[in-house]
C-alpha cells in the first residue's frame, strides 16, 4: 500500500457530518482493540455516528480542529486538537481521538496524523499539547516511540470497552 497517496486534510463541520459513518467505523475499530477513545462499551454504530455529529457542532478553526487521513475519498484515520477552555490556559490543547482504521494500522498513518496535529497546533499559537491513553497498551508505546514525554500513570482514570477500570498514561509535547 502506498501511504504517500493518503492526504491529511482538515474537515469542516459539514465534512464531518458527511463522513460520520466512516469516522464511526474508526471508533468501532478502536473498541475492537479495547481502546475506548472516551466512549464506554459496548459501542453501537448509532452511538458512534451521533458522537461525530456532536463533534461536528463543536468544531471551530481557532479552538477545535479535526484532521482526517483520506485515501481516495475514504476517511482512514483521524485526530483532533482541542484548545483548553480556561481563560488562562489558551496556550494548551488536548489531542483527542487519534485513530487509524484497523486494516491501515502499522503503515505510518498514526504518526503522520500526530505530526499534522502538532503542525496545526503551531499555527494556532499553542505551546503545549497533552493527551492520555490507556496505560500499557500499544497506543502507550506508540506515543513513546513518537517522541512524546510520558509523565506517568493516572490510576483508575477511565473504563475500557471491556468494562475494566484502567489507568491512563499522561503524555505531553511542547510545540
Ligand atoms: C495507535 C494508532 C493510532 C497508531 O497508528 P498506526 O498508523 O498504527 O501507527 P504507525 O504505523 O504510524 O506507527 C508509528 C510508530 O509507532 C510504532 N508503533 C506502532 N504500533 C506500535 C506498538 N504496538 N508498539 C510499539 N510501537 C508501535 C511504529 O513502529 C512506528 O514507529 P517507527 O515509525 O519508528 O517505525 C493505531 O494503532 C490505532 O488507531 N489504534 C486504536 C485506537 C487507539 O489506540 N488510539 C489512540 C488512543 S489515545
Amino acid at each position: 500500500m502506498n501511504t504517500a497517496l493518503v492526504e491529511i486534510v482538515e474537515l469542516s463541520a459539514d465534512d464531518v457530518r458527511a463522513a460520520a459513518g466512516e469516522l464511526a467505523q474508526l471508533l468501532l475499530d478502536a473498541h475492537a482493540s479495547n481502546m475506548s477513545l472516551g466512549l464506554p462499551g459496548p459501542l453501537s454504530l448509532e452511538h458512534a455516528v451521533e458522537t461525530w455529529i456532536e463533534t461536528a457542532a463543536k468544531l471551530d478553526p481557532q479552538n477545535r480542529v479535526l484532521l482526517a487521513a483520506v485515501d481516495g475519498g475514504d476517511v482512514v484515520g483521524t485526530v483532533q486538537v482541542v484548545r483548553a477552555e480556561s481563560e488562562n490556559g489558551r496556550a494548551r490543547a488536548e489531542i483527542v481521538r487519534l485513530a487509524v482504521r484497523a486494516d491501515r494500522r502499522g503503515s505510518g498513518l498514526g504518526r503522520r496524523l500526530l505530526e499534522a496535529a502538532v503542525e496545526r497546533a503551531r499555527r494556532l499559537d499553542l505551546r503545549l499539547l497533552w493527551l492520555t491513553t490507556h496505560a500499557d497498551t500499544d497506543s502507550d508505546r506508540f506515543y513513546e516511540t513518537a517522541g512524546w514525554t510520558r509523565l506517568g500513570v493516572l490510576p483508575a482514570y477511565s473504563t475500557r470497552p471491556d468494562g475494566t477500570l484502567a489507568g491512563a498514561a499522561l503524555f505531553y509535547r511542547e510545540v
